[in-house]
């Protein structure tokens, strides 16, 4: 398939070399960055090693603004901590809007939280916000939702006897689950053949996204569209998902009670039944479209990202013990052997805490970030950025950021301790971003870290058969997400226990 694209590629761009009469139009007064061709765009500046090293490389000769065409279209990076607070806080409302995704562009065509612009995006982001913050879910809190898959994932952790295992399975439960707490008020066993299959659709979905074959999309959807390709199996496999979403719909409005949400959808229904009475807003964005791709988008984002940043956490920890055992020590010290770790202990633990901000600083799971647009001419360090041009915040270079980080290419969790031990907040640990953009779920998924590595960490030590210095961490992969590469690893249930 990938070929065939390939070959397709090559001759339609060779036609249109010989046809290609108009140059990418001079337009605006961009950044600088290196001179591209016609429809190919910097693909000839593209770097084998993937789009990060491309553009590292093109910072190093023209500094922290500069711009890379990809196909052909312009998109300006922005490197450094200065310069991406600058323009995400300082200059929020230019830089806020949301670029698309072209390999699923067709499937959330800017509905749903991500995806969405303008009032659209404010109405949903807000109502989301509230909703998933304390109680606007009904009686139990996002808090509990996690302690309680956390145990379910140390019963099944047991049941694995010590034997090595891939991990991958378990994070991915774990995460999506915790999505399906929130959005359907309810989780499900791991057997539970309705859940593998959605676990399949959506993790698959993230493989085939950051494929080669997207990649190509990415820079050619105009006319790619028309081929074979993995956008069409993504598109297919997120319309299952839809199906399966609209059938959780389907039976929350069955069962509601309007006094007493349950959960995501429910609080969704309630609110959109209100404004359905009031009569009061006639551009509702409350309908049943954004409610489905909002609960899509919380499955696209808030999933695979917790699930990777646990799996390289294992990994780092299996290949510093020393770090594993002292925040193993501070287990035992703050929360002990007979009772369950909650968010409270956080501010008692420190250390696990800054291995958790080191964990997330090298995983470095966004290396360029989630495309931005600028909602309108934006005058910016002397350039003029126009309307609806993509903008991608360098998070790497950020987290990577020599200027805040002793060592960053180091795993250090000093990089967060101060000379007492007490916990060191660093302006340039952005791994959710920053500004009116910032990831929606992060206080969500700050939680789920913090309890998911302490309950394992409580109940089991990890061990794996390679000694640490053997432990490879070259990531598996490094285009728009950063996943780092299989291993296997032991969960030996703790003596105390
Ligand atoms: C370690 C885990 C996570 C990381 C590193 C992460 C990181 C990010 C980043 C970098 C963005 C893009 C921000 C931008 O546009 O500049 C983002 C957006 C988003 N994230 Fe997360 N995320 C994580 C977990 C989650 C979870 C658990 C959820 C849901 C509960 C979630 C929901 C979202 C949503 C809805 C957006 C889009 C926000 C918007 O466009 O307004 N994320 N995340
Ligand atoms: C994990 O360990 C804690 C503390 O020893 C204990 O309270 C809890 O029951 C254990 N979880 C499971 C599922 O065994
Ligand atoms: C950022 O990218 C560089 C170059 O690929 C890499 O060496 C470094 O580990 C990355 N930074 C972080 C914090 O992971």
């Amino acid at each position: 398939m990938e070929l065939s694209v390939l070959l397709f590629l090559t001759v339609l761009i060779g036609l249109l070399l010989l046809l290609a009469r108009d140059h990418p139009k001079a337009y605006g007064c961009l950044p600088p960055g290196p001179q591209p061709l016609p429809f190919l765009g910097n693909l000839m500046q593209m770097d084998r090693k993937g789009l990060l090293q491309s553009f590292l490389k093109i910072r190093e000769k023209y500094g922290d603004v500069f711009t890379v065409y990809l196909g052909p279209r312009p998109v300006v990076m922005l490197c450094g901590t200065e310069t991406i607070r600058e323009a995400l806080v300082d200059r929020a409302d230019a830089f806020s809007g949301r670029g698309k995704i072209a390999a699923i562009d067709s499937v959330f065509q800017e509905y749903g939280v991500i995806f969405a612009n303008g009032e659209r995006w404010k109405a949903l982001r807000r109502f989301s916000l509230t909703t998933m913050r304390d109680f606007g879910m009904g009686k139990r809190s996002v808090e509990e939702r996690i302690q309680e898959e956390a145990q379910c994932l140390v019963e099944e952790l047991r049941n694995t006897k010590g034997t090595l295992q891939d991990p991958t399975f378990f994070f991915h439960a774990i995460t999506a689950n915790i999505i399906c707490s929130i959005v359907f008020g309810e989780r499900f066993s791991y057997q539970d053949p309705k859940f593998l299959r959605l676990l399949d659709l959506l993790f698959q979905s993230f493989a085939l996204v950051s494929s080669f074959s997207s990649q190509l999309f990415e820079l050619f959807p105009g006319f790619l569209k028309y081929f074979p390709g993995s956008h069409r199996q993504v598109t297919k496999n997120l319309q299952e998902i839809i199906i399966f979403i609209e059938q959780r719909v389907e039976k929350h409005r069955e069962t509601l009670d309007s006094t007493a949400p349950r959960d995501y959808i429910d609080a969704f229904l309630i609110r959109m039944d209100k404004v359905r009475l009031d009569k009061t807003d006639p551009n509702t964005e409350f309908n049943q479209r954004n409610l489905i791709i909002t609960v899509l988008s919380l499955f696209s984002a808030g999933t695979e990202t917790s699930s990777t940043t646990l799996r390289n956490g294992f990994l780092l920890l299996l290949k510093y013990p020393h770090i594993t055992e002292k925040v193993q020590k501070e287990i035992e010290r703050v929360i002990g052997s007979h009772r369950a770790p909650t968010l409270n202990d956080r501010a008692n633990m420190p250390y696990t805490d800054a291995v958790i901000h080191e964990i997330q600083r090298s995983s470095d799971i966004f290396p360029i970030g989630v495309p931005h647009i600028v909602t309108k001419d934006t005058h910016f360090r002397g350039y003029i950025i126009p309307k609806g041009t993509e903008v991608f915040p360098i998070l790497n270079s950020t987290l990577n950021d020599p200027h805040y980080f002793k060592k960053p290419n180091t795993f250090n969790p000093d990089h967060f301790l101060d000379t007492n031990g007490a916990l060191k907040k660093n302006d340039a640990f952005m791994p959710f971003s920053t500004g009116k953009r910032v990831c929606l779920g992060e206080s969500i998924a700050r939680a789920e870290l913090f309890l998911f590595f302490t309950t394992i960490l409580q109940n089991f030590t990890v061990a794996t058969d390679k000694a640490p210095e053997d432990i490879d961490l070259t990531p598996m992969e490094c285009g728009v997400g950063k996943l780092p590469p299989p291993y296997k690893i032991r969960f030996l249930p703790r003596l105390s226990n």
